[in-house]
């Protein structure tokens, strides 16, 4: 079999790519390793920069987010037992963030998909990328049958612990790398959210965040140790903690209920450069991963998309190589702004084994200073939102 580009994982990255160029008439296929029911079950961040809004609008996927998702044009810093609000849109000439799941993202976009009758191949094992340097093709086996596709390129979109990574020659690879000793336990709820906008609480207990999948349903994390356990969670426990951890008036407005999801999920801050070897692109969370205390890790992934699809349009249409070229140099100055943003908000809002009284109160000093100085409000709030392409 041929096909224009494989595409490995059906990620929001993969999928993106995919309906993007299926828009201009390049033709992919999508190999994943796992099920569809699997994909859709992985409770993920959602916060939308506008640029990725409007990506997914271009890709024909935005109406059920513009129905359902919430525009938001604030956060708040909750310290000194005070909400603080960053006005996010008063700071950067008008513009908001989208609250909407990056499960319902992934939706969207498999639905588009479908309804386009474009292949994606569920629960493919053993794939394995060939000859990219040259004339490239992909192996996989599908219900023990072999498949081989042979493709002009291959769109390395699986992840972390996907194969496109693992694929690049390791002397071409250079790794970057930073462990946070600690975690996020996450709980989901149908419950109405403490506040009308996202809270972001540094306290002397440790991090926690207020936010929402809907008016109904909310997304609460505490910081809690990495090798923490989540049966050592009960409800009770997990609530009683998070309200520890807000300022009196929102810890009040917290509505408690049965949570239907509950997981601890590790913080790190990875990047892998290059991103394009021969005829491969490693694209999203393939190539970098942020601790999510930003909210960057799927914008940073339609930023690639975005990036690389321009490059193979022009590819396509005016047999230009130039985009390809510059895809990974352009992609990870973007990459290295929201990993640099992503921990410093990590690194002002957590404690650390090595925080201490003195470390807990400089946090605090620069969260007073962030709130009270224009430029340095400013300049949360232009990566909040996110930094132009
Ligand atoms: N073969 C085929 N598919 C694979 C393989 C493999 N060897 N390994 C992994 N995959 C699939 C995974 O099952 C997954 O569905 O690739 C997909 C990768 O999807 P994501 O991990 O969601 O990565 P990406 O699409 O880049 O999305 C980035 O997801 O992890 C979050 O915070 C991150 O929000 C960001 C977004
Ligand atoms: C989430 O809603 O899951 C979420 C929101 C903001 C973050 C991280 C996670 O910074």
């Amino acid at each position: 079999m041929r096909t224009q580009i494989v595409i490995v994982g059906s990620g929001p990255s993969g999928l993106l790519l995919g309906q993007l160029l299926a828009g201009i008439g390049v033709e992919t296929v999508i190999l994943e390793r796992s099920s569809r029911e699997h994909v859709l079950g992985r409770v993920r961040a959602g916060v939308l920069e506008q640029g990725t809004v409007e990506l997914l609008e271009e890709a024909g996927a935005a109406a059920r987010l513009h129905a359902e998702g919430l525009p938001h044009s604030g956060i708040s810093l909750a310290f000194d037992e005070r909400l603080h609000r960053i006005d996010l849109a008063a700071l950067t000439g008008g513009k908001h963030v989208t609250v909407y799941g990056q499960t319902e993202v992934t939706h969207d976009l498999m639905d588009k998909r479908e309804a386009a009758g474009l292949v994606t191949v569920y629960e493919a094992a053993d794939v394995a990328l060939h000859d990219f340097d040259g004339a490239p093709f992909v192996t996989y086996a599908k219900d023990g049958v072999s498949h081989r596709i042979d493709c002009d390129f291959i769109a390395g979109c699986d992840g972390y612990h996907g194969v496109s990574r693992k694929s690049a020659p390791e002397r071409a690879l250079k790794t970057f790398e930073r462990q946070y000793p600690f975690g996020w336990l996450g709980v989901l709820a149908e419950v109405p959210p403490a506040d009308r906008e996202l809270v972001y609480a540094n306290h002397e207990r440790g991090f926690a965040l207020c936010s929402m999948r809907s008016t109904h349903r909310s997304r609460y994390y505490v910081q809690c140790p990495q090798d923490d356990r989540v049966e050592a969670w009960s409800d009770d426990r997990f609530w009683d903690e998070l309200r520890r951890r807000l300022p009196e008036q929102t810890a009040a407005s917290v509505t408690t209920g049965p949570s239907f999801e509950k997981s601890i999920a590790p913080l790190r801050s990875f990047v892998a450069e290059p991103m394009h070897f021969g005829r491969l692109f490693l694209v999203g969370d393939a190539a970098h991963i942020v601790p999510p205390t930003g909210a960057k890790g799927l914008n940073l992934a339609a930023s690639d998309v975005r990036y690389l699809f321009a490059g193979l349009r022009d590819f396509y249409t005016d047999k230009s190589q130039s985009g390809i070229e510059a895809y990974s140099q352009k992609a990870l100055a973007r990459v290295w702004k929201a990993v640099r943003f992503s921990w410093w908000m990590t690194t002002m809002l957590h404690r650390f084994p090595d925080t201490g009284d003195f470390g807990q109160r400089i946090q605090e000093a620069e969260l007073d200073y962030l709130v009270h100085s224009q430029a340095a409000s400013t300049a949360l709030a232009e990566n909040y939102v996110g930094l132009p392409w």
